[in-house]
């Protein structure tokens, strides 16, 4: 499973890309707006830090205007994934950057039929939002299943990209439903690694290994 890190936080994505844990970036205008820093100049600064795909989120709502700024994102580095809203009008832009070769994130999904329209326009990644479903009491997880399913079905090669992601549960649960990639915060990303038995038990190496008196170098 590849991991993508959800934020536009800069220092973030460098420090988790260090580590060897990043695969890819997403953004959305929520994560641009936390960062307090202009759009393109922070996207462009991501795509150099991670050499895997970045999405980047138009803001138009109509066919016209995304085609436009998708352009424009596009030309930010050739790591830019066009990130398009689930609409009538973004499945057409979506078919459209598709012909011409732009790589493309359909956000915002959050039932089978609709990954099932983007994998027709033929979305490089459908982005369900598992947190979402979960906050209004339905079950994220299993549109995962029900998409994994559907694709494996008909060959689709559009990438599924477990989205909304809120803890180590979900990461573990979406890998088993044979999600592609998961976006997932810096903080839970971080958690992944952390086990109290894992604690406890260095504290106990560490206390016994003073105890040898020895050191290795
Ligand atoms: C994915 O691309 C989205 O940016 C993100 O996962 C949304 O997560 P949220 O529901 O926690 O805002």
């Amino acid at each position: 499973m590849q991991f993508f890190v959800d934020t536009a936080i800069a220092d973030e994505i460098r420090e988790l890309n260090d580590y060897g844990l990043l695969d890819g970036v997403t953004t959305n205008p929520s994560l641009i707006a936390k960062s307090g820093r202009d759009f393109k100049e922070v996207v462009a600064e991501i795509c150099q830090i991670v050499d895997g795909p970045v999405s980047a989120e138009v803001a138009a709502m109509d066919h016209a205007g995304m085609m436009a700024e998708a352009r424009v994102l596009a030309a930010l580095a050739d790591n830019v994934v066009v990130k398009l809203p689930l609409t009538l009008d973004g499945l057409k832009a979506c078919r459209q950057l598709r012909a011409d070769g732009i790589r493309t994130n359909v956000t915002l999904c959050f039932s089978a039929n609709q990954a099932l329209l983007a994998a027709k326009a033929g979305a490089s990644y459908i982005s369900p939002f598992l947190g979402r479903l979960d906050d209004i009491h339905l079950d994220g997880m299993a549109l995962i299943h029900d998409i994994r399913v559907i694709y494996d079905n008909y060959g689709f090669d559009t990438e599924i990209l477990a989205a909304s992601i809120r803890s180590g549960n979900h990461v573990k649960e979406a890998a088993l439903a044979g999600a592609d990639v998961a976006t997932i915060p810096p903080a839970v990303i971080r958690g992944l690694a952390s086990h109290v038995l894992t604690d406890k038990g260095l504290d106990q190496f560490v206390r016994d290994w003073q105890a040898t008196g020895q050191s290795i170098l």
